[in-house]
């Protein structure tokens, strides 16, 4: 039976929950769909992307850690123009897992699955598009990568019929990434409901999407011509900042600018921001209420709301809430700082170090 209400409106569905161990110390205390790039929650670009295709229900899918946070700081959807209803999910059990969670709230519904970790650089008009006027049960967006071993990879034919999944093979039969975002229609409830968990004790996606294959259910893919970012980890996340920062920043100047400091390129100061002796080279964002004094800050850094940075030589990084830095000689590169942390070294070499280094985190002095 073909299971294909193309007239009924499209939902949408976006995963955040997980256990985000990639990016610890981060994920011990927040929700990494909330890490910002360029100074706004990466799970935003999600919801925005979405409701530009014309999609406004949304139904975000969250963890009992992290829930809380993602549903206080995002909101009813209001502000993206969308209806969100927030999902629990008790455990995160893998994504196929979190479909079934949000099962009641997908109804008979074709629907948009988004991981709130990704970004991608597509209008997704084009792939819903095609998924409409093809009639297909699940549409895959896949990414030519370098290293296939880390994703869910692809086989296809010379159509973009998708032929076979493979999650993390050793051997790829393809260099076609499975990026996080995907189309379904119904029918990948049923495939759900027939699927076991994986080795790693998740029910996978793509076996279902393998299990809609071998039922003969109509599988295809679209190629991703833009940029697509997964921000699990550090670096990714690192990249995807420079990225944002390069095509989408606007330069505005909110704040107060002293006549020592010289700002030069695409800078954003927010409202209360002081910059008082400091040169700032763009791209660069700061948000609101920071000082910032005898400073150089350089290009791809997002620095976020409340903070104050002292002496500091920084570039490409991202500071999150609240952190104070201060007197620190060496250029700080690469690196991502989490909420209220407070690094100050004094004036002259130091001749101790005194340290409070939460779990799990990374502190290379070179
Ligand atoms: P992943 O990044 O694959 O998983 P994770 O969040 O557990 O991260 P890590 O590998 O660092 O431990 O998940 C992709 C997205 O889907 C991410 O936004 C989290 C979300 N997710 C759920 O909502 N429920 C789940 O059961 C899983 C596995 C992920």
């Amino acid at each position: 039976m073909s299971t294909k209400p193309i007239n009924i409106t499209m939902k949408a569905i976006i995963l955040s929950g997980g256990k985000g161990t990639r990016l610890r110390p981060l994920t011990y205390t927040g929700a990494k769909q909330l890490v910002p790039v360029a100074n706004k929650p990466i799970l935003w670009y999600g919801i925005e992307s979405i409701v530009a295709a014309g999609i406004t229900e949304i139904g975000i899918i969250i963890s009992p850690e992290t829930g809380g946070e993602v549903q206080s700081k995002t909101g009813n959807g209001d502000r993206f123009g969308a209806k969100i209803t927030y999902i629990r999910q008790d455990e995160p059990l893998g994504l196929a897992h979190a479909v079934k969670v949000a099962q009641p709230f997908l109804g008979d519904a074709p629907f948009v699955m988004y991981l709130g970790d990704n970004l991608v650089q597509s209008e997704l008009d084009l792939f819903i598009d095609k998924f409409k006027s093809k009639h297909l049960d699940a549409l895959t967006l896949l990414c030519e990568v370098e290293n296939p071993s880390a994703f869910g990879v692809a086989r296809v034919d010379e159509t973009g019929k998708v032929l076979q999944l493979i999650e993390k093979p050793q051997n790829p039969p393809s260099n076609l990434a499975l990026v996080g975002v995907y189309l379904f229609s119904p029918a990948i409830h049923q495939a759900i409901a027939n699927i076991q968990p994986s080795p790693r004790g998740e029910l996978e996606i793509t076996d279902a999407i393998q299990y809609l294959i071998d039922q003969q259910q109509s599988v295809a893919s679209f190629r991703l011509q833009g940029w697509w970012l997964d921000t699990g980890k550090k670096d990714d996340l690192l990249a995807a900042n420079q990225i944002i920062l390069d095509t989408c920043l606007e330069s505005t100047h909110e704040g107060t600018i002293d006549e020592a400091s010289k700002i030069s390129g695409r800078v954003h100061v927010g409202q209360g921001s002081q910059i008082t002796n400091s040169m700032i080279r763009g791209p660069v964002t700061i948000g609101k209420n920071c000082k910032i004094q005898n400073c150089f800050i350089g290009p791809y850094s997002s620095i976020a709301d409340d903070t104050t940075l002292i002496d500091i030589d920084i570039e490409h990084s991202v500071i999150l809430k609240g952190a104070t830095l201060e007197g620190i000689s060496a250029r700080i590169v690469d690196s991502l700082i989490g909420e209220r942390a407070h690094l100050k070294v004094a004036p002259q070499r130091p001749k101790a170090l005194r340290f409070m280094i939460g779990d799990d985190s990374q502190i290379e002095l070179t």
